[in-house]
């Protein structure tokens, strides 16, 4: 059989050992660099906070915003290791107009959802709150940061540089909603991480597979030469930014299309070849070649091609998946009737390449992340994870945890992935109560 274009692409996308282990190493190098405060592709920001003992305790309000989806919640933290509750929780979907507007259009329509929600379930009494707020953000403190770039096709405007909650605290005070106080402000990465570690100490970092990528990690704070203020712990855990490492990496002819076409060009390549909001559209740069080369479909441009976002995860999912059935359902919504053999076989060979790229990434990238953590135990670790790539992809979790072997298998440690929902939510409040603790206590934050 002749060679295809989606051979060729398979092929320029295999990762082998090799590879993944210059990636792990070049990862190491980078976090040293950024922890230094030197150049570096990732930021490596201090989240101002040590993972959660289990002991913290009390009613906490938690604002998610980092994706489409922004998310209100009431956690209820019981304390003694015992598992953290949602008590209350509404989900709002962002419009186009909020997300890339002006700041006070997103920050105003968040300040009148958290209204919304204090109202319908009749909260009344003051509470403290703890906003997961996942870009780019160096803190000033626990309480406090600046956006230093948006992510993920945000752009609203007059909002990079400027001060996140005091942003978000003028927006309450114009919705007159004054029972509340930010008292922590936190990455995904990190509300993951402490989501785990409230029952297992052995949680060293925590890891976002979803519309985004990124990676938080618990290090000695010896190990960070550049200013974290009056922090007084031993070990802080750091929003690493993994999304933005750009060493070492195999970008293909395809990456850099991609790259282009993005609203942020030349930033965030690895989370560009990795997260569940660009492999589709590297799917479908593929097929754009594979239809035009291989005169696939005819030689015509299917409309869910010929659009940027038509294809999604939940289609590729389906291929990947690769049952008949499957497959002829999600065709007949997407072309009209099932496939011919041909391009049938395409696609699932164009998911299942960038998927599976995308998890040897993730593996090579989360070891290299481990190379510099702190341990509570020498013989095993737990990385969570959450997102829709780690949680729903088929097959996506196993080729993580295969690949984190292959690379690791020798350490005679063991690496355990764990499935850590809400992490925005109850990961939030547990910062918040800790935040709230090491104040108290220890006259920090
Ligand atoms: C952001 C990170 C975030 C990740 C996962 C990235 O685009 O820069 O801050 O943790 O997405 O949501």
């Amino acid at each position: 059989m002749q060679r295809t274009i989606i051979d060729d692409v398979a092929r320029d996308f295999e990762l082998p050992l090799s590879r993944m282990q210059a990636i792990r190493k070049a990862v190491g190098a980078e976090m040293d660099a950024g922890l230094a405060g030197r150049k570096s592709s990732i930021a490596m920001l201090p989240a101002y906070c040590d993972a959660a003992t289990g002991h913290e305790k009390g009613d906490y309000l938690a604002l998610d915003l980092g994706g489409t989806n922004f998310r209100v919640s009431m956690i209820r933290l019981p304390g003694a290791g015992k598992p953290p509750r949602v008590v209350a929780e509404a989900k709002y979907r962002l419009t186009r107009e909020q997300i890339s507007g002006a700041g006070t259009v997103l920050f105003d329509a968040i300040a009148g959802y958290l209204g919304k929600f204090l109202k319908d379930h009749a909260f009344t009494h003051p509470h403290a709150l703890g906003y997961t707020f996942s870009f780019p953000v160096r803190l000033l403190g626990i309480a406090e940061g600046i956006l230093l770039k948006w992510t993920k096709d945000f752009s609203a405007k007059g909002v990079v540089g400027r001060r996140i909650v005091t942003l978000q605290r003028q927006a309450l005070a114009r919705k007159h909603i004054g029972n509340v106080t930010i008292t922590a402000l936190a990455n995904d990465t990190v509300g993951t991480l402490q989501a785990r570690a409230v029952l297992d100490p052995d949680c060293a970092a925590g890891v976002i597979l979803g519309t985004g990528f990124n990676i938080a990690i618990r290090v000695p704070t010896r190990r960070i030469r550049k200013d974290y203020g009056n922090y007084p712990g031993a070990s802080m855990i750091i929003n690493m930014e993994a999304g933005g490492f750009g060493k070492a990496l195999p970008r293909t002819r395809l990456d850099r299309k991609l790259d282009r076409e993005t609203g942020n060009p030349g930033h965030q390549f690895a989370e560009k070849m990795m997260s569940g909001k660009y492999l589709p559209q590297l799917v479908r740069l593929a097929m754009l070649e594979a239809i035009r080369k291989d005169r696939l479909f005819g030689g015509r441009v299917p409309d869910v091609f010929a659009r940027q976002e038509s294809f999604g995860g939940q289609h590729m999912d389906a291929f990947i998946a690769g049952s008949r059935t499957g497959i002829d359902a999600v065709s007949r919504d997407l072309f009209g009737a099932p496939l011919p053999p041909a391009e049938r076989r395409a696609l699932v060979t164009a998911c299942r390449t960038v998927s599976r790229r995308s998890a040897r990434l993730a593996a090579a990238l989360i070891v290299g992340a481990l190379s510099r953590a702190e341990f509570r135990s020498a013989r095993r670790v737990t990385v969570a994870v959450d997102g829709s790539l780690f949680e729903k992809s088929p097959g996506y979790a196993r080729l993580l945890q295969a690949a984190i072997r292959e690379l690791d298998g020798a350490s005679g440690r063991r690496i355990r992935l764990m499935l850590t929902k809400d992490g925005s939510g109850i990961g939030a409040a547990v910062i918040a109560a800790v935040a709230g603790a090491s104040a108290g206590e220890q006259g920090c934050a």
